[in-house]
């Protein structure tokens, strides 16, 4: 038995006024001892119902869930004691300070006055806000309260650890140095299931990734394995107002470079096609695309995000919210929208 482990799990809402929405409809995870799971999906896919869910915030109607055998249905409150949660739910008080906060988690898990205020100091120092940790968290930056939510997650030193988005709405570095820390408590043994919207987070960090959509898992492995099941790098042609009449060429083209169909976005000008080689596959296509006369208006290789993810499992874009979306991404529609 893994040391997380969900089998099955439903949990339904019912809004007013609007359709039930089947927020996790048979999530099944296994997260074994010592590793980092990445739990990747977009918006709405369920990350947070499933968070919630393991750890005991809401009961789902449906499916089984240990950690490290316990059952969590059956058993919350010997749940809660092992695990550590963070998250945008999480309980932060805007007008404590951020050492105020911490010792108070302490407190709240029956550390004791002194041993609370020097796990407060530590943690303090381990996330950088040795300057800001008397100042009223109201007043701190999104970096500063993602750091504070964290480490109020790890006051009572649990083996289990739930990272709710941990770096959505950060700035580039302050999501580095959050990447390190996270690396460096799974290093020192702890378990995580961590949730992202970014490829590229669960890339770097987790051990192995399960792709959630609608609630059910879609797609896991270690990152290697999905990264090869999607391709690797994809090369990608854009056409300028003559689009209409080279996409069929171009399509052809780009055929012929992999051994995938080429992808054409929903803007009806942009193909992507994953290759293995892609400066070689690259070069290959502006040559065979100049022979017949056309003229892409971008050309480019990048490696896969969660969209190329999204399109080739599902047929549909990943809708990423936050700030990491560009304009064009937030006015998609979203997957419920297209149903
Ligand atoms: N309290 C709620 N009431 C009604 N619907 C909800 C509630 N919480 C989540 N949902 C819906 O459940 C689905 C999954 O949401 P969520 O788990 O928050 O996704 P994610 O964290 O991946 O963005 C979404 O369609 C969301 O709108
Ligand atoms: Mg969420």
């Amino acid at each position: 038995m893994a040391f997380i482990e969900a089998r099955g799990v439903r949990k339904t809402y019912f809004p007013k006024g609007v359709p039930p929405v089947h927020a996790l409809d048979g999530l099944d995870l296994d997260v074994p001892q010592g590793t980092i799971k990445g739990l990747l999906g977009p918006n709405g896919a369920g990350k947070t119902t499933a968070v919630k869910a393991l750890t005991t915030l809401i009961v789902p109607e449906e499916g089984t869930m240990t950690i490290d055998g316990i059952d969590v249905k059956a058993h919350p409150e010997q749940i809660r004691p092992i695990i550590g949660v963070s998250g945008q739910y999480a309980a932060v008080d805007e007008n404590l300070t951020g050492f105020e906060n911490l010792e108070m988690v302490g407190r709240l898990y029956h550390l004791g006055a002194k041993a609370s205020r020097a796990r407060a100091t530590e943690l303090i120092e381990l996330f950088d806000l040795v300057e800001a940790q008397n100042r009223p968290v109201k007043g701190f930056s999104g970096g500063m309260r993602r750091r504070i939510d964290l480490a109020g997650a790890l006051v009572a030193r649990p083996r289990v650890l739930f990272l709710d988005e941990p770096t959505t709405g950060l700035d580039p570095r302050s999501r580095l140095a959050l990447w390190d820390v996270i690396r460096s408590l799974a290093s020192d043994g702890a378990t995580v299931l961590l949730t992202t919207q970014y490829l590229e987070e669960a890339d770097v960090l987790a051990d192995h990734i399960s792709v959630i959509d609608g609630g059910r898992v879609i797609a896991e492995g270690t990152t290697d394995e999905l990264k090869n099941s999607i391709g690797g790098a994809r090369i990608e042609i854009s056409l300028g107002a003559d689009a209409a009449d080279n996409v069929v060429a171009t399509r052809a083209v780009l055929a012929k470079l992999g051994t995938s169909e080429p992808i054409l976005a929903p803007d009806g000008r942009t193909l992507t096609m994953p290759v293995d080689n892609a400066p070689a596959a690259l070069a290959t296509a502006l040559g065979e695309l100049g022979k017949r006369g056309i003229v892409p208006s971008d050309a480019g290789m990048r490696r896969p995000t969660l969209d190329d993810v999204f399109l080739q499992l599902t047929g549909h874009a990943a809708t990423i919210e936050e700030e990491a979306a560009e304009p064009s991404k937030k006015s998609r529609r979203s997957r419920k929208g297209e149903k």
